[in-house]
């Protein structure tokens, strides 16, 4: 048995391979095939531990290949596709919306329309058990007012960047593609994510790299947005429960019942490493700095995951407490990893976000 992953050199999307591998027996000795374009979010350093490693092919190409995307279908025939491929980051979206419309909207397109195709090739009972897993993002709901309850899955789409919408609209295509040809598809919508291998362009990455670097630690504006924080480990559980027994055509949120103001996040970030890699130079509490706002930057996120736990009995495992512990560590035992991310590439996107704030 196969799974089509897209996207799998990047943040989630290599979390999620390395953690279905990590499964006991049968489930862990499924094969993937790992479809990534290798954009400046996916790194092959990520998957180091799989060299050599037969369970893993990796295939450098673009998820709007039409050609190419057929053809591993057809050469595969996976029993299920999990799509992560994206552009995924908010401020790039803002100064760069065309790559965003182009992945998000037009790859989606494209894996749809191929297996669609493919479906149909399927024998009957291959057929029944086929599914395609869209991977979206909790930013599709927009924005909520403080008090407010919690997105449901029967929230309204309400995108305010085009990072959002540009997902929205790939929600929306998967959704009609299920009504419309029958396509077994499943959708998950997640909070934000934190944990190993995220590119420091990120909230909690970003502030853990520039505080070991002693730079100063951007807030936006007030630093009083909310974000509702999930450790990765958990979103690929819950990815794997989905997939599993999510029923086709259905939504499901993922959360980590974790609402915190991004100074709060800042502040935790400050005591670990005070704790973990004292500075000479005294607390990185020093280090914030309140800048510029992010232009339509959503107040509020915060998910409601009883679906997934009625559903699909899932819970995270990790506290906040835990996971941030945890995650912090990683990036302190993962100096070259962390040195290695941190490119020209990189350097040119601080210059572009952060100069003119
Ligand atoms: P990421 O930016 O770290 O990784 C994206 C990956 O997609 C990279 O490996 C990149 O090379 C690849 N990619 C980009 N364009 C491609 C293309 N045209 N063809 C093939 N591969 C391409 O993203 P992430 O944070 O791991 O997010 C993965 C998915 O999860 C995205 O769909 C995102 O919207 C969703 N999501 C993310 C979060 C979060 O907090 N990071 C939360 C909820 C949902
Ligand atoms: O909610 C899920 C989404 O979470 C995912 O779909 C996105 O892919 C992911 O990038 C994330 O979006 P956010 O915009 O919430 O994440 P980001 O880490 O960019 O920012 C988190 C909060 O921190 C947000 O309110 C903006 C703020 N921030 C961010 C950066 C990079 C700062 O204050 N300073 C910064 O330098």
């Amino acid at each position: 048995m196969t799974l089509l992953v897209t996207g799998g050199a990047g943040f989630i999307g290599s979390n999620f391979v390395l953690d279905w591998f990590a499964q006991p027996g049968d489930a862990g000795a499924e094969r993937i095939v790992n479809l990534d374009a290798l954009t400046y979010a996916g790194n092959l350093r990520n998957l180091a531990a799989l060299a050599g490693d037969a369970r893993h092919v990796f295939v450098r190409g673009d998820i709007r290949d039409r050609a190419l995307v057929d053809r591993l279908l057809a050469e595969h025939r996976p029993r299920a596709i999990v799509h992560f491929a994206a552009e995924s980051h908010v401020d790039r979206s803002i100064l760069g919306p065309a790559a965003f419309v182009q992945t998000n909207v037009e790859g989606t397109f494209t894996l749809l329309e191929a297996a669609r195709v493919h479906l149909q090739s399927l024998a009957l009972a291959e057929r029944g058990a086929f599914r395609f897993l869209h991977v979206s993002t909790d930013e599709v709901y927009g924005s909520l007012a403080p008090g407010a309850p919690a997105f449901t899955e029967a929230h309204p789409f309400e995108p305010n960047s085009p990072y959002s919408a540009s997902k929205a609209a790939s929600d929306h295509l998967v959704r009609a593609w299920f009504h419309t040809y029958g396509l077994p598809v499943l959708t998950s919508n997640c909070s934000n994510n934190y944990g190993p291998y995220q590119f420091p362009e990120k909230l909690i990455p970003l502030m853990i790299v520039n505080a070991l670097a002693g730079k100063p630690l951007p807030v936006y504006g007030d630093g009083l947005q909310v974000r509702d924080w999930l450790y990765v480990g958990d979103h690929c559980t819950a990815l794997r429960a989905v997939l599993a027994r999510g029923r086709p055509g259905e939504t499901y949120n993922i959360g980590g019942w974790n609402e915190q103001p991004n100074i709060e996040i800042v502040r935790t970030l400050c005591a670990l490493l005070d704790e973990l890699r004292p500075g000479a130079a005294g607390s990185c509490v020093r280090l914030i700095t309140h800048v510029k706002d992010r232009p339509g930057h959503d107040r509020r996120y915060a998910v409601d995951a009883r679906k997934i736990e009625r559903e699909l009995g899932w819970r995270p495992a990790e506290t906040f407490t835990t996971g941030i512990r945890k995650t912090v560590r990683w990036y302190l035992d993962h100096a070259a990893w962390v040195a290695d991310v941190q490119s020209g590439a990189y350097r040119d996107w601080v210059a572009a976000n952060y100069q003119s704030r």
